[in-house]
């Protein structure tokens, strides 16, 4: 797919049926490849990013059989995992190359790992220092960027106190423990999504919590829990529930989506905002919550609270920082600090959320950390350039909704990396 043009709506209405988490998609392909036993997952992620992860562990030896709906992973055990014949790709995919890393770590054997033009620009230090501390040896290009080669094996365990939040980095060290001698405690001053530590509970390899301290033994053996189901993708809910805010009378059933607590920073953010969202069958699936949310759009009329984001709430809305934009600057503004690490996404998302908000016509100051955007502004017609980030075309896809005229959406297809139906469910949702 090139470009895509978005025309602006005057309805939107019906049921939204998401792909499964992503977060929660990679982690369930990895850790049921290297568990005992054989894992049944429902609704695993079609993204590109999730396919990128089951690539790599069936080039490491993990049978793996997809059927129409559900993937089949026969785990190889702690110790079974093979030698790959060439490089492995990450594509896009960070939560690949960073969580993997943690795994190869523990192997004795050497493997080389990348990705794509954008992923091979993302820092790697941030898991190279402290596998090494661990005892592996890791060579990558200028010393930070992919591709990886990892010669892993004789770990021991250590202390790693995190110098920025992610969860992909918490979730390397704790990989990397699984295959190190002793215990590995990861000390995290800033919660950030915990799916980690509940799926790797959920197959006997507990991560004892101690404040701030996350603990792992070496001597963890994972044990296939058998049926598992991914819940949606709230990230990818994000898109429909801002969407809803900007076309009047709006009226959305978003199902299954995963409310994860340490995800749904956004709900917060736009109940404060004056946004209702409802949460609706409440229930439990794989370890996770998961609700229906309800929608309803506003009448015409703009919502004037201004947003004030910074300090910890940004680890949990990281994913939805872009859209939260397109929302501040259509309702009553947002200021965005403490989100440096925006810049080292899939693209530096800071920039291209300014450039292209400018582009629609929106006042936009931007900063080292983030954004100030002015709120009621009026969204002009625009060409939105994506840099292949598929959370930007997303949020600008939405955003054109609400503009004066057709907004071309450009290599709109990087949806796919995250929401291969996007264009197809917002298709549905107007006619
Ligand atoms: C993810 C963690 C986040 C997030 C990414 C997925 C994960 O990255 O932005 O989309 O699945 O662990 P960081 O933890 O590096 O911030």
């Amino acid at each position: 797919m090139s470009s895509v043009s978005i025309t602006p709506t005057q309805r939107l209405a019906g049921t939204v049926t998401l792909p499964g988490d992503k977060s929660v998609s990679h982690r369930f392909g990895m850790f049921s490849a290297i568990a005992e036993g054989t894992t049944h997952i429902a609704n695993f992620s079609g993204s590109e990013d999730c396919t990128a992860t089951l690539n790599c562990m069936a080039a490491l030896g993990v049978p793996i059989e997809r059927t129409a709906d559900e993937i089949v992973i026969q785990g190889v055990g702690k110790h079974g995992l093979k030698q790959p014949d060439g490089m492995l790709d990450a594509g896009n995919s960070g939560t690949t190359i960073r969580l993997l890393s943690g795994i190869l770590a523990g192997q004795p054997f050497e493997t080389r790992i990348t990705g794509d033009d954008s992923l091979r620009r993302r820092p790697m230090r941030r898991i190279m220092d402290p596998l090494a501390r661990m005892g592996a040896g890791i060579v990558a290009t200028d010393e930070n960027f992919a591709p990886l080669a990892i010669s892993g094996g004789n770990l021991h365990g250590i202390d790693y106190e995190l110098p920025v939040a992610s969860a992909q980095v918490k979730s390397c060290v704790l990989l990397a423990g699984l295959f190190a001698a002793g215990e590995t405690t990861v000390i995290e001053a800033t919660p950030t999504r915990d799916h980690t530590e509940r799926m790797l509970g959920a197959f006997g390899a507990p991560v004892v919590h101690n404040g701030t301290r996350l603990t792992i033994s070496g001597d963890a053996v994972l044990k296939s829990p058998g049926d598992c189901r991914v819940p949606g993708d709230f990230s990818a809910a994000a898109f429909f529930l801002v969407a809803a805010s900007l076309v009047p009378d709006a009226d959305l059933l978003i199902e299954n989506v995963g409310i994860n607590p340490s995800r749904t920073g956004l709900l917060d953010v736009l109940h404060e905002a004056g946004l209702a969202v409802g949460l609706e069958n409440e229930r439990e699936a794989g370890g996770e919550p998961v609700a229906d949310l309800r929608v309803r759009g506003l009448h015409g009329d703009r919502l004037t609270r201004r947003l004030e984001l910074g300090g910890d709430i940004i680890a949990n809305v990281i994913d939805e920082l872009p859209i939260l934009s397109v929302f501040g600057a259509f309702h009553g503004g947002i200021d965005i600090r403490d989100a440096r690490e925006l810049r080292v996404k899939e693209s530096d998302r800071i920039a291209l959320v300014a450039a292209n908000l400018r582009r629609m016509g929106v006042e936009v100051i931007e900063r080292e950390d983030g954004l100030s955007v002015e709120g009621n502004q009026r969204f002009r017609s625009a060409t939105i350039d994506t840099a292949g980030d598929h959370r930007i075309a997303m949020a600008f896809s939405v955003a054109a909704l609400a503009a004066d005229g057709p907004t071309e959406i450009r290599d709109a297809g990087c949806a796919a990396v995250s929401f291969p139906k996007f264009f197809d469910v917002l298709a549905s949702l107007r006619s």
